[in-house]
């Protein structure tokens, strides 16, 4: 089901040939504080065909964008240019690109695991896909784009190429989420205000279900070593 945010993003495919496009998803990751150093893989996955991301951009019909963009801009001044939709695949499927200019807020990537993988964890060996990396700049979040775009990504998993018919997401426990030692290296020494919510409750409030969890998931780095996650994997019905 749609939700009432959907119309506020569009998601457009990142092409991964695109120097800048490679540039600013790093620069994005950088600001998320996750993966920044997966870039050179997640180009290779895409050159194979496999997990695809896609920017999150303000749709046209939203309100003072100028004002919204200017926050942005403002908090992450390496990404006060625009790209240009250049991306010619997706998943090795041909896509006429439309060559406007759009300024990305964040981005999500949907990924189909191996069929082994996900029967190991109980989902069956067809019709799913991961959300990965979703992002929205700390500058616009709780304005309602992450839940735009899950929305919208929801909609591009039901259709080609991918048909998925269950949506599934991994994400550090709330537990572990609302702990106050998380919270110093993920938010406090980042100069990032702390979340009010966990990401799982999150989910759960878009209509997701915890179907599994492992204490042994990411391994997260910060300034001081590294700690181990313990992850909870949900689920959605796309039908
Ligand atoms: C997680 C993230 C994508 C959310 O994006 P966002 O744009 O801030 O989220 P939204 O503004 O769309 O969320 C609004 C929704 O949050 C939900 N929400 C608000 N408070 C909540 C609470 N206490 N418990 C559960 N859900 C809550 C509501 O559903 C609300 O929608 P509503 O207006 O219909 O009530 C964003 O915080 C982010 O990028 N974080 C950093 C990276 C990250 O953690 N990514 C997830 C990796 S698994």
């Amino acid at each position: 089901m749609s939700s009432k945010h959907a119309w506020k993003v569009d998601l457009i495919p990142w092409d991964h040939r695109s120097t800048e496009q490679i540039a600013r998803l790093y620069e994005q990751r950088v600001a998320c504080g996750w993966m920044a150093e997966e870039i050179p893989s997640f180009v290779k996955l895409a050159n194979k065909g496999g997990k695809v991301f896609y920017w999150v951009v303000l749709a046209d019909e939203v309100p003072e964008q100028e004002i919204l963009l200017k926050r942005h801009f403002v908090k992450y001044p390496k990404e006060a240019s625009p790209l240009t939709d250049t991306a010619g695949q997706v998943r090795l499927v041909s896509r006429v690109p439309s060559e406007q200019q759009f300024v990305p807020i964040g981005h999500i990537a949907l990924d189909i695991h191996a069929p082994e993988e996900d029967e190991k964890l109980g989902l069956p060996r067809s019709g799913v896909v991961w959300v990965h990396q979703l992002y929205i700049s700390y500058a616009l979040q709780s304005e309602g784009f992450g839940v735009a775009a899950m929305s919208k990504a929801e909609q591009l998993a039901t259709s080609e190429p991918l048909n998925a018919s269950i949506m599934a997401v991994d994400t550090m426990v709330k537990e572990m989420h609302m702990d106050a030692a998380i919270q110093k290296i993920s938010y406090d020494d980042r100069g990032l205000p702390r979340p009010t919510k966990s990401n799982e409750e999150w989910y759960m409030r878009l209509g997701y279900q915890i179907f599994a969890r492992t204490k042994e998931g990411y391994k997260k780095r910060h300034s001081s070593g590294t700690i181990a996650l313990e992850i909870a994997f949900l689920k959605k019905s796309l039908h």
